[in-house]
């Protein structure tokens, strides 16, 4: 039986995940609340290939690379070292940067979405969050704010791919709302203002 619960934030690239994660954490250690932060793609192995397909080193099939990301959440789920299920089992609540609505997201541009959904089946029946945040900002803004940190970007090709990933995250919320508890933050707003938002509802669940 799982004790912890289990907090997921979901986005486009540069949409505030990292920053809002950090700020949540902290206000779980502020709250003397025993708190795990993990992320996909994972550290582990699977995670290693996966970063190596991304950065173009390892050329495969989209639908190959649709499994390395199923196969590396099955490992961060039930792995029995440092698994989330572990963990929220020995009662720490665990926040995890990406889960299976980025596979929705990001892999329905090149296969089907309820293709994408059926593979994921066992990971939603073996952990299903508990609330997926989902920080939406535009592909515009997103990508002021990744020129800011990055040396160089293709920038047309950038703007379409976040607009089409973007809009795949809307599509994919729409067909799985029913069964996900999936909160919407307009992530346009200041940082304080999104980290209080989310704090509140997660007292909620807690
Ligand atoms: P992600 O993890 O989703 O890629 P980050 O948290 O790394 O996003 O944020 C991407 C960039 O946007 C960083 O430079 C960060 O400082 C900035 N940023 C984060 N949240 C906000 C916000 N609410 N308003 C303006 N800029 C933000
Ligand atoms: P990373 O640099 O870790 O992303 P970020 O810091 O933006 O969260 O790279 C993860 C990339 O992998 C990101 O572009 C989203 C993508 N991704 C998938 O394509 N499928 C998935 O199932 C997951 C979890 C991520």
């Amino acid at each position: 039986m799982s004790k912890g619960k289990f907090i997921v934030f979901e986005g486009i690239d540069g949409s505030g995940k990292t920053t809002q994660i950090q700020l949540l954490q902290a206000r779980f250690r502020a709250a003397s609340l025993p708190i795990y932060v993990t992320k996909e793609p994972t550290d582990g192995p699977i995670g290693a290939v996966i970063r190596n397909v991304l950065n173009k080193r390892i050329k495969t099939s989209e639908k190959a690379i649709a499994g390395l990301f199923l196969a590396d959440r099955l490992d961060h789920i039930e792995n029995p070292i440092n698994g989330m299920l572990g963990q929220l089992g020995q009662e720490m609540h665990v926040i995890s940067d990406r889960y299976y609505l980025s596979s929705y997201a990001y892999h329905s541009s090149h296969v089907p979405l309820d293709w994408v959904i059926a593979a994921n089946a066992e990971c939603a029946k073996l952990l299903r969050p508990d609330i997926i945040f989902f920080i939406d900002i535009s592909a515009e803004e997103s990508l002021e704010r990744l020129k800011k940190g990055r040396a160089f970007l293709d920038l047309f090709e950038n703007l379409e791919r976040l607009k089409s990933v973007r809009a795949n995250y809307m599509r994919a919320i729409e067909r799985v709302e029913k069964e996900e508890n999936i909160i919407r933050i307009d992530g346009s707003q200041s940082e304080a203002t999104i980290a209080a938002e989310i704090w509140e509802q997660v007292q909620e669940i807690l």
